[in-house]
């Protein structure tokens, strides 16, 4: 077995990121085939508890502490940088060794491996820090909800899971305004969310070099922070061209490093301000909303571009089957927490037709990924 498992290693390194990734899939899938049913039950039962350990982790420090160093470090040390009681260390960073978040080279030293330094970086700590306190008590309400619903559709609903846990009326933009701690984790969150997934020579491809600087070449509507305007600047730094990010107030107003990019309060339900742009841009958004909101989104974006303006929807488009688990978890997330989803090709086309625009091209941004810039424009 241990050759056959180095014989895996190996070819793993000699592969790119997408045979990679397919390669866990199969693994994954493989695993989960040589289960016998005590194997499944138990899996499934104890998965919700991976999250609390990583939080627990994170809390305790002993991730950083882990990866700050190539030497394995004792339970006394940790006992002594941590302050936690030695026992009860021992038996959390014993549950953390387990799920393979740490190594345990023996039975009282400890080692960081690569998902300890995955989990103690930014956007590591970010989701972390996201679900545990803000998405995954919205997983756990789901099931309750559904059931007590009659598993009735619930887009447009305006009681949602979200709502029954975190105790709000109104959407979660709105509850990120009130709260403006939770609204600074999410504003984060969506930076790191596909931070390195665009391809950006995808994006290029689609932007007007001939634009002069006093044009406005891109907006990003609903673009949070501007990162992604500021990264396409950061990609191809002669672009001319005015960029722009619109978003709510408190997002504009929050601390941001994307530079070059001009911030603007705008709200998605109300006329699109900025006409004739080359390139209206569009991340994350739509999945956000039910059909008749999307619609009334687009339709303001559409009313503002002219016969040369393109609209570019970077969102999943998922697959009819065997759709990848992180995926088919988003399009729960936004049933939860907005009555939304996560649209397969066929979903788009209806979507963007029903509002008088056709999709010219889906580029995927890798690979066998499902992330894709989707490119419309007025039908003639
Ligand atoms: C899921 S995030 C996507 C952010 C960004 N486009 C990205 O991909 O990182 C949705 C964004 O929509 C913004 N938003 C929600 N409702 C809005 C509204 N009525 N008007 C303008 N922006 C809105 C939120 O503040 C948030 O930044």
């Amino acid at each position: 077995m241990e050759e056959l498992i180095s014989q895996i290693t190996s070819f793993a390194d000699t592969v790119d990121d997408n045979e990679r990734k397919s390669l866990i899939a199969t693994l994954r899938a493989t695993s989960i085939s040589l289960e016998k049913p005590d194997d499944t039950i138990e899996r499934v039962a104890v998965a919700p508890l991976e999250l609390c350990g990583a939080k627990m982790g994170l809390d305790l420090n002993v991730f950083k502490l882990l990866s700050s160093s190539n030497l394995p470090q004792s339970l006394d040390n940790l006992t002594e940088a941590t302050g936690a009681d030695r026992r009860l260390l021992a038996r959390v960073l014993r549950y953390i060794a387990s799920i393979k978040m740490i190594d345990q080279p023996s039975s009282e030293t400890f080692t960081a491996n690569n998902v300890t330094r995955a989990l103690c970086s930014p956007k590591g700590e970010n989701f972390v820090e996201a679900y545990y306190q803000v998405l995954t008590p919205i997983f756990y309400e789901l099931p309750k909800y559904l059931s007590k619903n009659s598993y009735a559709d619930p887009a447009g609903c305006p009681k949602l899971p979200f709502h029954e846990v975190h105790n709000w009326q109104g959407d979660p933009f709105t509850y990120s305004d009130a709260f403006p701690e939770k609204g600074a984790l999410f504003d984060k969150h969506m930076e790191f969310c596909g931070n390195n997934l665009t391809n950006w020579a995808n994006l290029f491809s689609l932007m007007d070099k001939n634009t002069s600087p006093d044009n406005v070449l891109f907006v990003d509507v609903a673009g949070g922070l501007g990162h992604q305007g500021a990264r396409l600047r950061a990609n191809y730094p002669d672009l001319q061209g005015r960029m722009i990010v619109q978003d709510r107030q408190r997002v504009i107003d929050a601390p941001t490093t994307a530079e070059g990019v001009e911030r603007m309060v705008h709200d998605i339900f109300q006329p699109q301000p900025i006409k004739g742009a080359r390139c209206y841009y569009i991340r994350g958004v739509l999945h956000d909303w039910p059909d008749d909101k999307c619609q009334e989104i687009l339709q303001h974006i559409a009313a503002a571009m002219d016969s040369s303006s393109t609209l570019v929807i970077d969102e999943f488009v998922l697959p009819e089957t065997n759709v990848h688990p992180y995926a088919s978890s988003m399009d729960m997330l936004m049933l939860a927490s907005l009555g939304a989803e996560e649209r397969t090709g066929s979903r788009w086309e209806e979507l963007v037709k029903s509002i008088g625009l056709k999709i010219v091209d889906i580029k995927p941004h890798r690979v066998g990924e499902y992330a894709s810039l989707i490119v419309a424009v007025k039908a003639a």
